[in-house]
């Protein structure tokens, strides 16, 4: 069975630790592995908007020793044109690898079971599970460790990345908070795996309503746009009722002194986050942009290299 990486729990706390500890690798030695040595190509799709993730999955997939194909969403049409069960089977006997950012999570999950090459979810509607990687070995990176650090999501808890932070955070054992106003809760389903996963870790996850019992006494604040790729046309309606969870310096106060600031950005300074926070001394937004990069890549590396995939065409 292929081994991809479509959510944030596709990785056992084991598998984690080991992805971060070789993307720690990588950033201190950036050709340390050539997977794709001999310049076997990755597709790189997108349905979606993208800078950081088309960037740093190129440039890595080349520092891998591989040609990185970005292949424009609009033009393939996937699930229009063609099948997502079809697509994912030409895919599969030209490429090493699939990657992909598109809507519903049921999508990526048919390319995955068709393609019998890995695919990576380069985020879906449900999870963003890749920037959770960034973000976790930001976290390690400023705070020394993952397990029993305490973080809080604000804004659309409903939303891509908090699913993911659920899920990574109970993973890393991490005690992860996400607060949101009422309407916008993550998927029941979600929450209680990530419950399931932190009652083996030591870690924990809930949603707490009120943003400043959220923040407060927290090591790691985070936030996120409050109108996710494809809400566009929610945009008014939903200022009012995310108003009070935009992270300006008054609600930070309440984490800890030395809290550490993530957004996963685009950022849209003076709506989810006070240009004075993000461009301030608590955050490390810029790091974790760049942690992409090195997560992503230690991910394709593990992945190319995991046994049950060395058989993979082509
Ligand atoms: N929640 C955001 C993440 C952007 C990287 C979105 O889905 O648009």
């Amino acid at each position: 069975m292929t081994r991809h990486f479509l959510r944030d729990d596709d990785l056992s706390p084991s598998e984690q630790h080991e992805v971060l500890e070789l993307a720690s690798r990588l950033k201190a030695d950036r050709g340390h592995k050539q997977p794709f040595g001999g310049a076997k190509a990755v597709a790189l799709i997108f349905d979606k908007p993208t800078l950081r993730t088309q960037v740093s999955f190129t440039a890595g997939v080349a520092e891998l020793g591989g040609m990185p194909m970005v292949v424009d969403g609009k033009l393939a049409q996937i699930g229009t044109r063609e099948s997502v069960e079809d697509t994912a089977r030409v895919l599969g006997r030209q490429v090493a690898a699939i990657v992909w950012r598109t809507y519903g999570q049921d999508r990526i999950e048919t390319m995955a079971g068709h393609a019998g090459v890995p695919v990576v979810n380069a985020l879906t509607d449900e999870f963003h599970p890749c920037q959770l990687l960034a973000d976790l070995l930001t976290v390690r990176e400023h705070r020394g460790t993952l397990a029993g650090q305490r973080l809080t999501f604000l804004g659309d808890a409903a939303c891509n990345m908090a699913h993911s932070y659920l899920l990574a955070g109970a993973t890393a054992g991490m005690h992860v908070v996400v607060s949101g106003p009422e309407g916008y809760r993550p998927d029941p389903a979600v929450l209680a795996r990530a419950e399931e996963i932190a009652a083996s870790t030591g870690g924990s996850a809930r949603v707490v309503e009120d943003p400043v019992e959220a923040v407060t006494g927290v090591d790691v604040v985070s936030t996120d746009t409050w109108v996710s790729m494809g809400k566009e046309d929610e945009a008014a309606e939903r200022e009012a009722p995310f108003r009070p969870y935009s992270l300006d310096n008054a609600l930070l106060s309440h984490a800890k002194d030395d809290a550490v600031v993530l957004h996963c950005l685009p950022a849209y300074r003076g709506k989810e986050i006070a240009a004075d926070v993000i461009d301030g001394p608590q955050s490390v937004v810029f790091d974790e942009a760049e942690n992409r990069l090195h997560a992503q890549k230690a991910l394709l590396a593990w992945l190319l290299e995991h046994p049950e995939n060395r058989g993979d065409r082509p």
